[in-house]
């Protein structure tokens, strides 16, 4: 439901579409509408059990439909972990600056906050790390590139995060990359058709990583695709470039009519 207007009539538009002609429905009867933040997208995952924050590994996410940032937004099209191209201070001051200290404005309001706190940030230019949003969940697809990442045991994790015990654990992160690659549906995020056999599936899924996220069994058992954002392809690599080539290798294993998909994931990284 975001619009990232870059005219005073994008904006107007937007909000036509979703006060008069409710695309969104009743979610569009309140907007917000905020400064337009330029820079590297920047999602920070963390397990919280009150003041306790135990980041995981950065990602980042690409919103925009299109390859280059074009189009609108979508739900992600697409992330990799880790963020070679962005300083590790930057993103411990993101922590230290934003995370943490929202964590402990929880606890000082009663209000303590056990679990998963997701902050979705842009970097500006200026390496300023600024807040667009928080989430109370995994990001989706943020979690396919940080949680194949993880070598402990997530349900330790969990268990520990329940019990307030997240400061006395060790948390252990593998040096691997990984890529996720988003396949949509045609018209996704707009309307899109549903239903179309998806074929590959097998074979993608001998060699890599596969999340289904809009999928479906047909009425044949053959699994058809039944939604916007229909699979995540995703690759493991010593490096970003490794990981990126095993995603995009196994991303063309998988076809359904009207596959789109972004084809410069995680390019940002390597130039
Ligand atoms: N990828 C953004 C989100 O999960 O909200």
């Amino acid at each position: 439901g975001v619009t990232v207007a870059c005219s005073r009539e994008e904006a107007e538009k937007a909000l036509e579409d979703m006060m008069v002609s409710r695309v969104f429905g009743e979610s569009g009867s309140q907007v917000v509408i905020e400064e337009f933040l330029a820079g590297q997208e920047m999602s920070i995952l963390a397990f919280v059990d009150g003041e306790t924050v135990r980041p995981m590994p950065a990602a980042q996410d690409h919103k925009p439909v299109f390859d280059d940032d074009k189009g609108p937004n979508t739900g992600g099209m697409g992330t990799y972990s880790p963020l070679p191209h962005i300083d590790d201070a930057i993103i411990q001051k993101a922590i230290e600056t934003i995370v943490e200290p929202t964590a402990k404005a929880m606890v000082s309001e009663g209000r303590p906050f056990r679990g998963i706190l997701f902050a979705g940030l842009m970097i500006s230019p200026d390496g300023t790390p600024k807040t667009v949003e928080f989430n109370a969940r995994f990001g989706d697809p943020e979690t396919q590139v940080v949680l194949p990442r993880l070598k402990s045991d997530l349900l330790e994790i969990f268990l520990a995060a329940v019990d307030g015990r997240l400061a006395d654990i060790e948390i252990e992160w593998s040096d691997e990359a990984a890529v996720c690659v988003v396949l949509a549906s045609q018209g996704y995020p707009g309307s899109y058709p549903k239903g179309m056999p998806i074929s590959g599936l097998a074979e993608a899924g001998q060699e890599g990583l596969i999340f289904h996220a809009g999928t479906a069994l047909g009425s044949d058992g053959s699994i058809v695709t039944n939604g916007g954002r229909v699979l995540g392809v995703v690759g493991l690599g010593a490096g970003i470039a490794e990981a990126r080539n095993a995603a995009y290798a196994n991303a063309n294993r998988i076809s359904f009519d009207g596959k789109q998909n972004r084809t410069d994931i995680a390019a940002k990284a390597l130039q």
